[in-house]
C-alpha cells in the first residue's frame, strides 16, 4: 500500500449502480452513478431486472470511475461495497464483484451498510460534518432518527414503523399519475401549488408529545399516504384531478416535512445536540432542508450533501469503508451480502 491508499466504493443496493475512487484524504478522484430506467414504467423498483442491469452495467461503471481518477484497478488498495440493507439479488452483484477484485488482487474487502454511507456523505464536502451530531436519515427504504455521538457510536432514537418517507413521496407521486421516483416530481409539482387547500393528517405527531410516550421519536407514513390516496380519489371521481394536483403535492409535502422536521427537532431539544445532519435520497427535498434550518435557527448547525452525493452513490460507500477498514473491520471471503443487514454500532434508545 503505498503512503496514499486508494478506496473503491461499489452501490449497487437498489436501482442505481454506482462506483467511486476516493484517496487517503478523502478527495473524490472517480464518480458514476448509472441510474437504471427499466423501472420507470412499472413506477417502482422491480428487483429482478434491477439485479440483471447491475449485472450488465456494473464493469463499464467501476471501468469509468478508475478512468476519471486516472488509476488502473490493481491500484485500489481497499475494496468497499454496500453489503445491505436492500434488494439481495442486486447487493449480490456488487458484493460478488468486490470480492472478485479484491481476493484476485489480495487486497482487503469491506462490506459496508448502505445507511451508515448516508451518514458520510457530507462529510465529503464539510470537514465540520462530523459527530455528534442527531442525524435524519430518509431514504426510499428507511426513515431513521439517531444521535451520532461519535462514527461508529450510534444511538437509535426513531424509526419508522410502516411506509419510508421516500416510500411515502414514491406512492404519492405514483398515484398522481407522476413518473419514478416520485420525491422530485412531488417537490417540482409542489413549488407551483398552495398547501393550504388541503390538510393532510401529522401520524404520530400530536398524541406523542412527551419523551414517555411510546413513538415519541418513530414516524408513520403510510396513513399519511392512504389520507392522500383517498382525496386524489375524491377528486378524480369529481372531474378536477388535474386542477388540484399542484395543490395535493404540496399539501402532502408540508405534511411529511412537518413530521419530518418535528421529530428531528424533538431530538434536538432532547439531547441538547444542536448539529443536526440530513442524509439519504429525501435529504434532497428542499422543503426539507429549509424547514429545518429555520426551526434549528442561528444557534445550529446543519449539515447535508449537494444531490450527487446525498442520492445513492459511491463515494459514501467508499468513505464509510475507509472509516470501518481503519477499525480493523475487514471481512472474510465467507461473508456475504444481507437484505436485512444490521446497522453497525447502533443502539437502541436508553
Ligand atoms: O437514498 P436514495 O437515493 O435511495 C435509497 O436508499 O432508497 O433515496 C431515494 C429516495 C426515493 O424515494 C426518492 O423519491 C427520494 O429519495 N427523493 C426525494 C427527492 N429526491 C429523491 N424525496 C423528496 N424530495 C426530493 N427532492
Ligand atoms: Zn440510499
Amino acid at each position: 500500500m503505498g503512503p496514499e491508499p486508494l478506496f473503491l466504493g461499489l452501490e449497487t443496493s437498489c436501482d442505481e449502480t454506482a462506483a467511486a475512487v476516493l484517496s487517503g484524504d478523502n478527495e473524490i478522484l472517480g464518480h458514476v452513478v448509472l441510474s437504471q430506467d427499466v423501472h420507470e414504467v412499472f413506477g417502482g423498483v422491480v428487483p429482478e431486472l434491477a439485479a440483471r442491469a447491475h449485472l450488465q452495467k456494473v464493469d463499464a461503471v467501476v471501468n469509468e470511475a478508475l478512468l476519471q481518477a486516472n488509476v488502473r484497478l490493481k491500484d485500489i488498495d481497499v475494496f468497499g461495497v454496500t453489503a445491505g440493507p436492500g434488494l439481495i439479488g442486486a447487493l449480490l452483484v456488487g458484493v460478488c464483484w468486490i470480492k472478485a477484485a479484491a481476493y484476485g488482487l489480495g487486497r482487503p474487502w469491506i462490506p459496508v451498510h448502505h445507511m451508515e454511507a448516508h451518514l458520510f456523505s457530507p462529510s465529503l464536502e464539510d470537514a465540520d460534518a462530523e459527530p455528534p451530531f442527531i442525524a435524519l436519515l430518509v431514504s426510499g427504504g428507511h426513515t431513521l432518527l439517531l444521535h451520532a455521538r461519535a462514527w461508529g457510536d450510534y444511538r437509535l432514537l426513531g424509526e419508522t414503523r410502516d411506509d419510508a418517507a421516500g416510500e411515502a413521496f414514491d406512492k404519492v407521486a405514483k398515484r398522481l399519475g407522476l413518473g419514478y421516483p416520485g420525491g422530485p416530481q412531488i417537490q417540482r409539482l409542489a413549488e407551483q401549488g398552495e398547501a393550504s387547500r388541503y390538510h393532510f393528517p401529522r401520524p404520530m405527531l400530536a398524541r406523542t408529545q412527551v419523551p414517555k410516550d411510546p413513538g415519541f421519536y418513530d414516524f408513520s407514513f403510510s396513513g399519511l399516504k392512504t389520507a392522500v390516496v383517498e382525496r386524489v380519489q375524491a377528486l378524480e371521481t369529481q372531474g378536477v384531478l388535474r386542477e388540484e394536483k399542484a395543490h395535493i403535492a404540496a399539501a402532502f409535502q408540508v405534511a411529511a416535512v412537518d413530521v419530518l422536521a418535528a421529530k428531528t427537532m424533538r431530538a434536538v431539544e432532547q439531547t441538547g445536540c444542536r448539529r443536526v445532519l440530513l442524509g439519504g435520497g429525501v435529504s434532497v427535498n428542499s422543503a426539507l432542508r429549509a424547514e429545518v434550518a429555520s426551526r434549528l435557527g442561528d444557534q445550529g448547525r446543519l449539515f447535508y450533501a449537494s444531490p450527487r452525493l446525498s442520492l445513492d452513490n459511491g463515494a459514501m460507500v467508499a468513505r464509510a469503508a475507509r472509516f470501518r477498514f481503519e477499525c480493523g473491520e475487514i471481512a472474510d471471503f465467507y461473508s456475504s451480502a444481507s437484505a436485512k443487514l444490521e446497522f453497525p454500532g447502533l443502539v437502541g434508545a436508553a
